[in-house]
């Protein structure tokens, strides 16, 4: 976690940097905002910025835009001034820090940002399989592929990894492919040269040139565009860059991860994904299980949440009650470790007693969790089968699931662009087993708006 401040925040800058160096981060300090943008470009990597609230917050996030880089900013002000507040947040800061410097506050923000220290529970074989495949190939430079649902800690697998590599001391720095815009990915991940581009005014130095030495994550890389795919291949086949407009390739020495929650397979079958860049990142797979298939990682890592959730509200120790506990077990958590993080954490907001009961484990909306399991697990598997549905025409279903004509199942290519997905061979077992046999057809017509509609013959 790499923290840049801006300004002389009122005086308080060394106390602001002992308490953000307390909790792991490297800070870094300049006076002005042109300095800050020159440090930026030249590669100096931030995660987070804390700017002075006096200073023009928005004409340095203009400066940073122009130029490409995407750095979350927070304000710092003297005292607690909800004018001065509300302009920072105006002009594009995302919290406000009154000064003098709060710790728990400023560990607050800096969690917010960088997950770097957090600790990870394993206790499940089939977790404990994934650990040990890690702690085999964290010491290589081979590129690895993170995959597995949304929520289930692929961020932190890997974290460790890079913790457990020869690169550890080196910077790890992540990069979310989904999160920034197209147009700005190139020069976040290359680089650029000075008039590259209206508004590069100088060079700007990309992630992979900040990783040098370290290990870049490039998260969800499975929303990378085709083009810099090409690009991406070029860097990890060759070791080298090339910058936006530069005309000289850039040696760089570092070990990519690459996570996805999408089945990249499928991804290279519709051509939306490149076969050989998926060989070279491919090298190792680590698949993470979805929490309810890991039934031993969630007893740990309730106790685990309620603890942490207990000390950060400063709330008394407490304990999942029997009922509880049964109740996080035989819940489905489709949102994976982060969908019970969060129910942990109200939970221990809800309970006032001791105990955390079965009461206080609730979805975000109050509705109780887990009890209608039955019920919970039919609707995901419904919806499982819809998803399987999306794509494809009323007259494709229709024939899948004729088990006549279970064993010729034609593979069809991708027939919807907003959600992509193969066909699968299992869909007619599938459908039936949800729906009944007519309902399938039934379940088809009453299809999700982007299944393609197409005239049955
Ligand atoms: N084994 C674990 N021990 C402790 N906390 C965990 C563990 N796995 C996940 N978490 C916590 O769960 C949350 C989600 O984890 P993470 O961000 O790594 O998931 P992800 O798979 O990258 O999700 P997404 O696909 O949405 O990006 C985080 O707050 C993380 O700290
Ligand atoms: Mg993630």
């Amino acid at each position: 976690m790499r923290l840049l401040i801006v300004g002389s925040l009122g005086g308080q800058i060394s106390a602001a940097t002992q308490i953000a160096m307390r909790h792991g981060a490297k800070v870094a300090h300049v006076d002005t905002i042109e300095q800050a943008t020159i440090a930026l470009r030249a590669g100096k990597g931030a995660d987070l910025l804390m700017v002075d609230a006096r200073l023009d917050i928005a004409a340095l996030i203009a400066a940073n835009e122009a130029e490409h880089i995407v750095v979350p900013v927070v304000a710092a002000g003297v005292g607690i001034d909800p004018m001065m507040a509300a302009r920072a947040i105006r002009q594009g800061a995302r919290e406000y820090i009154s000064l003098p410097p709060d710790a728990e506050l400023i560990a607050a923000v800096l969690a917010a940002v960088c997950d770097d220290d957090k600790p990870m529970i394993v206790e499940d074989a089939s977790m404990k399989q994934v650990i040990t495949l890690a702690d085999q190939i964290a010491g290589s430079d081979a590129s690895i592929m993170i995959t597995g649902e949304s929520g289930v800690g692929k961020e932190v697998i890997a974290h460790y990894v890079h913790k457990k590599s020869k690169r550890r001391d080196k910077p790890f720095i992540a990069v979310n492919c989904a999160a920034i815009p197209e147009h700005l990915l190139e020069s976040e991940l290359f680089g650029h040269e000075k008039g590259a581009f209206t508004g590069a005014v100088a060079r700007r130095i990309g992630k992979f040139e900040e990783a040098d030495g370290g290990t870049l994550l490039l998260d969800e890389i499975s929303e990378m565009d085709l083009r810099l795919q090409s690009k991406l291949l070029r860097a990890l086949q060759e070791r080298v860059i090339d910058r936006v407009g530069g005309a000289k390739p850039v040696p760089v020495n570092i070990r990519i991860l690459a996570t996805s929650n999408r089945d990249m397979g499928q991804m290279v079958r519709a051509g939306e994904f490149r076969e050989d860049l998926l060989y070279r990142l491919n090298v190792v797979n680590l698949r993470i299980p979805p929490l309810r298939e890991r039934k031993d990682d969630i007893a740990a890592l309730s106790h685990f949440f309620i603890d942490k959730y207990a000390r950060s509200n400063g709330r008394p120790a407490k304990r999942l009650s029997k009922e509880a506990l049964t109740q996080v077990l035989t819940h489905t958590w489709p949102g994976n470790v982060r969908e019970l993080e969060n129910a942990m954490h109200r939970a221990v907001l809800l309970s006032n007693n001791e105990d955390v009961g079965a009461d206080a484990i609730r979805a975000p909306d109050g509705a109780p969790v887990g009890i209608h399991d039955a019920t919970g697990a039919a609707i995901e598997a419904a919806q499982e089968a819809a998803r399987h549905l999306v794509g494809r025409t009323v007259a494709e279903v229709e024939q899948d699931a004729d088990p006549r004509n279970a064993d010729a199942l034609p593979r069809q290519p991708y027939a919807c662009s907003t959600h992509p997905r193969h066909f699968d061979p299992h869909i007619a077992q599938q459908v039936e087993a949800i729906f009944g046999r007519r309902s399938a057809h039934h379940s088809a017509t009453h299809r999700p708006s982007c299944l393609k509609r197409t005239t049955t013959k």
